[in-house]
């Protein structure tokens, strides 16, 4: 694994891109973030596998395009030229990357998508297969920054200038290809003189608000605040937040959302002071195959992102009992709107959902 280091504006950087000539997938090393801007070059399955696990790349979004550019360059070294043989060690190695981590869909989507241009060409020689594989993982990439400003355009209906707006986790640029889900109506805002201000919550244990969030506002020249998670109750009784945008990992077929841990704690409160909550999901993480959040598997993360990690010294006993579910799950009730590229669904989700689907052909 190499790195290149270069001082330049964070919003120039690429959060997910390939060097096909290289053979490597090349991310922003998000785990380094605020100190240092690292690209690093990934080559192999177990390279990429540990990337998204460490949350090197992260959001779902994002690990979706790493995962189909990664799928990709596995696949371009599979030495068969026998359609079965490759596509059973097409199927090994997409198993092996789509255990990386169990909650955002857009893992599976995004591979799926990538077995399906496998399967609908299989009388194609290998050679052509793994030349659309290349053209569909780079059109997800594209799709995925048209979708996030698209989002960003319907989301901007949803508020007004001078508004405050309170955002957890990063569902920022460093999440996406461009623009972020949560981030493009306040990216889309700056563009046009909105003077938001906004609120990031920092996020506990690993920190996306203040180490993505903030940062990339901040070097965009958003007026962002940075608040501790148990502060958000605080501003919103102060009257200072108008919209919470946030982003998702999944979204049930009844609008129950499973976004990063302490989401849900955000939505409670906000109904306490009525302040709407917007969710921002691309279709591709919405699953209408999950009927409830009750169904959606919560990724659970090692004590040490809770008693060590961040801290110069461990700031808990030793051996203490640590949970630590990297989501939550918010109930569709305490959702305003989902925003998808489509448009806004409103409850009741269950139906305003499937018709998004419906209308844009995504149901297969
Ligand atoms: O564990 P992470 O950092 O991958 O969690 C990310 C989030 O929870 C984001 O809000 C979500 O993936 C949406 S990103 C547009």
């Amino acid at each position: 694994m190499s790195d290149e280091r270069e001082t330049k504006n964070i919003m120039e950087y690429e959060t997910v891109a390939l060097d096909d000539e290289d053979n490597a997938l090349v991310i922003l090393d998000q785990t380094k973030l605020p100190g240092t801007a690292e690209l690093i070059r990934l080559h192999t399955g177990e390279e990429i596998w540990e990337a998204i696990y460490l949350l090197k790349v992260r959001g779902a979004p994002a690990i979706g395009v790493a995962a189909a550019f990664g799928i990709y360059l596995l696949a371009k070294q599979i030495k068969t030229q026998e359609y079965d043989a490759f596509y059973q060690e097409f199927s090994r190695q997409k198993e092996y990357l789509n255990s990386a981590r169990p909650t955002a869909v857009n893992l599976s989507w995004a591979l799926n998508r990538m077995e399906k241009i496998c399967t609908r060409n299989s009388s194609l020689p290998v050679a052509e297969i793994k030349k659309k594989l290349k053209e569909e993982a780079v059109a997800l990439k594209e799709e995925d920054i048209r979708v996030c400003r698209a989002i960003g355009e319907h989301g901007l209906t949803l508020v007004k200038p001078g508004d405050g707006i309170l955002t957890h986790c990063n569902a920022g640029q460093l999440a996406t290809c461009r623009y972020g889900t949560a981030t493009a109506p306040i990216y889309l805002g700056q563009e046009r003189g909105y003077h938001f201000r906004v609120f990031a919550d920092e996020t506990r244990p690993l920190l996306q608000g203040a180490r993505l969030t903030a940062y990339e506002l901040y070097a965009s020249g958003v007026d962002v605040t940075l608040i501790c998670d148990n502060m958000s109750a605080a501003v919103m009784r102060n009257g200072w937040v108008n919209a919470v945008f946030v982003g998702c990992d999944r979204v049930a077929a009844n609008g129950d959302t499973a976004n990063k841990i302490g989401t849900s704690v955000v939505a409670a409160v906000a109904k306490r002071y009525h302040v709407p909550v917007y969710v921002c999901a691309p279709t591709s993480t919405i699953d209408l195959n999950t009927p409830t959040g009750a169904e959606i598997i919560i990724e659970q993360r090692p004590p040490h992102e809770v008693t060590d990690m961040w801290y110069e010294k461990p700031m808990a006993p030793a051996g203490v009992k640590v949970y630590n579910p990297a989501f939550d799950v918010t109930d569709h009730d305490l959702i305003a709107g989902i925003v998808t590229e489509y448009g806004i669904a409103r409850e009741p989700y269950t139906e305003s959902l499937r018709e998004i689907f419906v209308k844009h052909h995504k149901l297969s």
